[in-house]
């Protein structure tokens, strides 16, 4: 239910393959866009092959509860590494927030995503659903699980400093997405995938409610 890629480099340039034949087939998407270290070859190289954004509507995952104008925020992760370089529009870029509801309405009012990237944490969440989350779980304020503090402590002085709280896209929300692509980077994710994608479709595993979705790519480095 995965593939296995050679390197970085090439998980990197396979999800760009995909964003980009999205973008040339359908100018005006609706993508869902994650954060973390894995995606970071994707975004450069997407800026790279100097797409036309114009008409692409972008969500993101999830946000810490914090200043967004904070150096660690989602929203400057995004604009340092995606947005400010390349020619989308701040207005078409939305992170969740509250109201919630109003954010799904969003999403529901542009009709739908078109392709939904995710990331998978060492705990097998996906966005900010940790385990335990509902399968229909849809956008909510969510407490942060010990693992991801410490698993994202690496991005902040010291794991004190993590927000405790975010908000997130809900499972349900994701599965929601025309087509699905998850990539996952380095040995340590390899047993969490194993179990998400052969495993057991359970809450306790969040990304394994991907194993039910019908246009999922999943995508492997080591
Ligand atoms: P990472 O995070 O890309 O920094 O490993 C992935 C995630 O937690 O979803």
């Amino acid at each position: 239910m995965y593939k296995i890629l050679r390197d970085y480099k090439e998980l990197s340039s396979t999800v760009a393959d995909i964003v980009e034949a999205q973008l040339k087939e359908q100018p005006l998407s609706k993508l869902i866009l994650p954060t973390g270290s894995t995606p970071l070859g994707l975004y450069d190289e997407l800026v790279k092959r100097k797409l036309d954004w114009s008409l692409v509507i972008a969500y993101n995952l999830d946000e810490y509860i914090m200043n967004i104008d904070h150096p660690y925020s989602y929203h400057s992760y995004m604009k340092k590494n995606l947005f400010d370089r390349t020619n989308i529009y701040p207005d078409h870029c939305h992170f969740p927030f509250r109201p919630v509801l109003s954010f799904e309405d969003k999403i529901n009012a542009n009709r739908g995503i078109d392709l939904c990237i995710l990331g998978i944490g060492s705990n097998g969440h996906i966005a900010f659903n940790e385990p335990g989350s509902a399968f229909d779980s849809r956008t909510r304020v969510v407490d942060l699980s010990l693992q991801t503090l410490q698993d994202n402590s690496k991005y902040f002085d010291s794991v004190e400093d993590v927000p405790k709280q975010a908000i997130t896209m809900g499972l349900g929300t994701i599965m929601e997405s025309k087509k699905i692509v998850l990539m996952a980077n380095g040995v340590h994710k390899f047993q969490i995938l194993n179990v998400a994608m052969n495993g057991g479709v359970t809450e306790t595993v969040p990304a394994s409610i991907l194993q039910k979705h019908n246009n999922v790519e999943v995508y492997y480095c080591g």
